[in-house]
């Protein structure tokens, strides 16, 4: 059995009891979020309730899932923290690697055979420690999940940002980065700030061209690409109730294009129906036991402006379809005033290419109603004016529907059929054009559509739809055509009509696959040995950060003084790296690369002080290092921000610097600083920033002392022979202050597992 029934049992039978209690501390009824959220509580209820939007709670999820390109260097520092298996159940997908060219099958053996040597370490770490495994062209990630994990009332966080989709199925289901994922792997509470609650009342019913997509389209015009940070987004009401559990997935997934921390739906006979349909009975047999539970309090939906920071309201019966873009998510526009929309603002009406699919769109739903519209350009007789590509997110859904006749459907329509991948949803897409400097359009029912997202290209306009009106749009060719009004002239120069789509929920003779791609672990991982090649340039076992000796650093030289916006991009660039991501030495030699050196107003470049030259970041690091100096970094507000991405606080680290001191930090990018035994100060004087100049050496005065609350004192020692000493501030508590003495979070969690 893939999935862990007795995890969810457990799950369940606490469920109900903490619930209440969550009931009584806050004196209130309670939303779904919150439900799950006050069940998921690491030490169990606390005095007072949570304030939403600032406490900062522990928590202990149920699951977690990575993707091939994240779950690399989670897995090497995993490997770290001593445990035998993953403490909570999780899996391992490998589909964001396969780039999409010809179509699956090549691709695939394609990508088997460029990335090998990732494919073949992820399965054997996996292997050892008890992680569930999907080998490449199993599928996407969050469809796997939403068929074969998601349960209602779960907590589950995944190392990519649209593990949101799992709120399709009732779960508080959240995006994270590895080092989140290697810290519920290894046993410890997860933090997250409590978030804020959004409701959207859904009533009334959708019909002919409208699907689940529109709802999310609709709701990102509203809400924007940053109107649902910090903030859960629990969707209720009957329309909820008539969205297939598959549609709510699609909307759910989406949620991260407004910035949600996650979004959800209340468990309802759709999701039982589809967990029944995709082999999991027991769990909705389980979960029908404490069904009252898995949606939030009936006073709460009566009343909802009492009980969310901020409510909207769609019907689906008046919801018109939408078309978002080019270059943002959020910019809808409904169908019937999209084609005005195109000649006003000058977008390419030719529209070159349509996709379909991805971990967004690929439900047997989907495919369906976008196979109907197919047949009709068939029987239409109908030539297909544009490229149409099909990505089924996962084997069990490809199977089924090449079983069923749809993938012949596409075929006949002159459509291809990529492997069960990210593909072109991720950028991995060669795309072939004749002029990639001409403005031009494409169509997609994936969820990003941001500059260069799909194949790289500025010039291309990439707009976010269903699936089913993809698929009309790429059989017209034309990106004003509306299929609820206008006509088509087919091959016999008559003018014909697309009619209205037609779904199916769930395949009629049940979901189908021969082989699923996945692989089982091993019960007794102890003599599995995990297959790292030889002389491999993208990935590379960790060593251990050595302890920290208890003594002043001293002799430190200024790396960087980083002026402004310092992101985790600045400290650890993406792009052409992101194949280095295994390999901490070969991906720091982009560390800080992007970060401006106050000195010089340049990208990266700072002077040497063993010998007056300029050079890299990473070279002149390393110049240090191999004399033994260590170095501090200084840096401006909000030093880290951008993404949770670890390695930005591995690099610096590895290359041998010890303290980032800054005015101001991206909270996340802090604690990543403090897990990987780095020194994280901000001034306790701004101005103080002023006093660094680029020959300094600076020694810490009284880090020896290093205490909870107690501030740390810094002499920096100018080339004129002058000195300052400036006050520095810390936020570390005993236990962070734990992970420093023992070089590393994980160090600590080793030593202990070891005890
Ligand atoms: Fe993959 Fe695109 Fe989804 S990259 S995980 S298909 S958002």
């Amino acid at each position: 059995m893939i999935f862990d029934i007795e995890m969810i049992k457990e799950v369940y039978a606490k469920f109900p009891e903490r619930v209440n209690a969550a009931r009584e501390l806050t004196g209130k009824p309670l939303t779904l979020a919150e439900k799950i959220l006050y069940a998921h509580l690491w030490d169990g209820n606390p005095d007072s309730p949570y304030t939403r939007g600032k406490s900062y709670v522990n928590f202990a999820p149920d699951r977690v899932a990575m993707q091939d390109a994240t779950a690399q260097m989670a897995l090497l520092q995993f490997m770290q923290s001593g445990r035998k298996t993953a403490a909570v159940p999780s899996t391992v997908h490998c589909d964001h690697l396969i780039q999409a060219q010809v179509g699956a099958k090549k691709d695939l053996a394609n990508a088997k055979e460029k990335s090998s040597e990732v494919f073949d370490f992820l399965q054997s770490v996996s292997n050892k420690y008890g992680i569930g495994f999907w080998e490449p062209g199993a599928g996407i990630i969050h469809q796997v999940v939403l068929e074969n994990y998601a349960f209602p009332g779960g907590m589950m966080i995944g190392t990519d940002s649209h593990t949101v989709n799992a709120g399709g199925l009732g779960m508080v289901a959240i995006g994270v980065g590895g080092a989140d994922a290697v810290d519920v792997m290894a046993g410890m509470p997860w933090e997250l700030k409590f978030p804020k609650l959004i409701g959207v009342k859904l009533t009334g019913k959708l019909s002919g061209w409208t699907a689940s997509k529109d709802v999310i389209l609709k709701v990102a015009g509203i809400l924007t690409v940053k109107g649902g940070t910090g903030a859960i987004v629990e969707y209720f009401g009957p329309g909820a109730e008539s969205l297939s559990c598959t549609g709510k997935g699609t909307i759910c997934n989406m949620g991260a294009e407004i910035g949600a921390t996650t979004s959800t739906f209340g468990y309802d006979a759709k999701m039982g129906e589809y967990l029944r349909g995709t082999g999991r009975a027991e769990v909705a047999d389980a979960a029908d036991q404490i069904a009252e539970h898995l949606t939030g309090d009936a006073e709460v939906y009566a009343n909802p402006e009492q009980y969310f920071d901020q409510v909207i309201e769609i019907d689906l019966s008046t919801l018109e379809p939408h078309i978002n873009g080019p270059y943002t998510p959020d910019r809808a526009t409904p169908l019937s005033e999209f084609a005005k929309a195109v000649k006003e603002n000058g977008w390419p009406a030719k529209l070159e290419v349509g996709l379909i699919g991805s971990c967004t769109n690929s439900s047997y739903e989907d495919l369906t109603r976008s196979a109907s519209i197919a047949q009709q350009a068939i029987d239409k007789k109908l030539k297909v004016k544009s490229e149409f590509t099909v990505t089924p997110g996962s084997e069990q859904v490809r199977f089924t529907a090449e079983r069923d006749g749809l993938l012949d459907r596409f075929d006949a329509m002159g459509g291809v059929v990529l492997a069960n991948a990210c593909g072109p949803c991720i950028g991995q897409w060669a795309r072939h054009t004749d002029d990639p400097d001409r403005k031009n359009s494409i169509i997609t029912s994936f969820n990003r559509n941001f500059a260069k997202r799909n194949d790289g290209n500025p010039n291309t306009h990439s707009f976010v739809a269903s699936p089913e009106l993809v698929t009309a749009l790429a059989i017209a060719g034309d990106m004003t055509f509306n299929p609820m009004t206008d006509t088509l002239v087919n091959e016999a120069g008559e003018e014909v009509r697309l009619e209205e789509p037609l779904g199916i929920e769930m395949p009629p003779a049940g979901y189908a696959v021969e082989n699923n791609g996945y692989h089982e672990p091993a019960s007794d991982g102890s003599n599995v040995e995990v297959v790292v090649a030889q002389g491999s340039e993208r990935l590379q076992l960790l060593d251990p950060f050595q302890p920290w000796d208890g003594k002043n650093i001293e002799g430190m030289k200024l790396i960087i003084k980083a002026k402004g916006k310092c992101t985790t991009d600045h400290i650890s660039m993406a792009g052409p790296w992101l194949r280095f991501r295994g390999h901490l030495d070969n991906i720091s030699n982009n560390t800080l690369t992007g970060a401006i050196n106050y000195f010089n107003g340049e990208a990266g470049l700072v002077k040497n002080q063993l010998t007056g030259e300029y050079g890299s970041v990473p070279d002149v690091q390393r110049a240090y290092k191999a004399e033994g100096i260590p170095s501090i970094v200084v840096g401006d507000h909000n030093y880290g921000e951008g993404s949770s991405r670890e390695h930005a606080a591995m690099q610096p680290r590895h290359l041998g610097m010890r303290i980032v001191l800054v005015k101001s930090f991206a909270r996340i990018h802090e604690t990543n600083l403090k897990k990987q035994g780095m020194l994280g100060l901000t001034f306790a004087n701004e101005a103080d920033y002023d006093k660094f100049q680029e020959d300094d050496t600076i020694d810490t005065l009284d880090l020896n002392e290093f205490q909870e609350g107690k501030p740390i004192h810094l002499k920096l020692k100018h080339a004129d022979g002058s000195e300052d000493t400036i006050t520095c501030e810390h936020t570390y508590n005993e236990s962070q202050i734990a992970w420093f003495r023992a070089g590393s979070a994980l160090n600590k969690i080793k030593a202990e597992n070891k005890a």
